[in-house]
């Protein structure tokens, strides 16, 4: 199927119309932003592996029975995925505490918490993505309290399943964001990306970053740790 006009582009991708009303067609961009867009870079094949990746990881979820947005992959960036009305909030599941929870609750990052943690944001721009809790978004409109409840059961599924997938390649599941999206029949989808882009990947052994956080704090070496997980992601899949 091919693209049609540009409906919207994103900070990491843009998105397309087709000629089915019903499916998108998302490029998937080179462009690194970090702090809300304040740090803008360049990442040189982020693009292929965040769109590859994404597709691998979102197959593997449907053979879990957690369903998704995808279609196809139409070439090494770009995919077809159903049209969803995305609801507006960003999901995140931690194992180990980093980031900005390390720095909101004083805990020391690497810290394995002893049960997985889920926390969800406002996803607005203007505001910063601000954290709120289950009450805030419904009494905003955002979800209804099902899809709360099934947007938290998906995302803890997909941890247990990714946290064991990437657990075979040697890379620890730190944290990851997940969006989901609304079908026209209004069933949830996971929707957005699943990439280093999104998520927190160490090495197992050696506890090196392996994801954004080397462009974030500038700890160089960004392409190969994105090349790097991604050949592990491979060499999983074929065996
Ligand atoms: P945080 O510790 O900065 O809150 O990030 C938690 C996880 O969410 C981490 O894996 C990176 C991911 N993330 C995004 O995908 N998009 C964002 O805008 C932010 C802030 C984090």
């Amino acid at each position: 199927m091919e693209k049609k006009d540009l409906l919207y582009e994103g900070k990491a991708k843009k998105v397309y119309r087709t000629d089915d009303p019903e499916v998108l067609y998302i490029a998937y961009k080179d462009d690194a932003t970090a702090f809300n867009g304040l740090k803008k870079g360049t990442i040189s094949g982020k693009g292929i592996i965040n769109n590859q990746m994404s597709n691998r990881l979102m197959q593997y979820l449907e053979s879990k029975g957690i369903p998704t947005h995808l279609i196809e992959e139409c070439n090494e960036r770009d995919t077809l995925v159903k049209r969803v009305d995305i609801v507006p909030l960003e999901v995140i599941i931690r194992n180990i505490a980093a980031g900005s929870f390390s720095k909101r609750y004083g805990v020391e990052e690497g810290t394995v918490f002893a049960e997985p943690t889920i926390e969800i944001s406002y996803k607005n721009d203007a505001l910063g993505d601000p954290l709120l809790n289950a009450y805030h978004a419904v009494a905003m409109g955002l979800a209804t309290w099902d899809e709360i409840e099934t947007i938290k059961s998906y995302a803890f599924a997909v941890n247990k399943h990714l946290s064991a997938f990437w657990k075979t390649c040697g890379v620890t599941l730190v944290d990851f964001k997940l969006e989901f999206g609304k079908l026209s029949d209004g069933s949830i989808v996971l929707a957005d990306e699943i990439s280093p882009d999104t998520c927190r990947l160490w090495d197992t052994e050696t506890k090196e970053k392996l994801d954004k956080d080397r462009f974030r704090r500038d700890l160089g070496g960004v392409e190969d740790a994105y090349a790097e997980v991604m050949k592990r992601l491979e060499e999983h899949l074929q065996q």
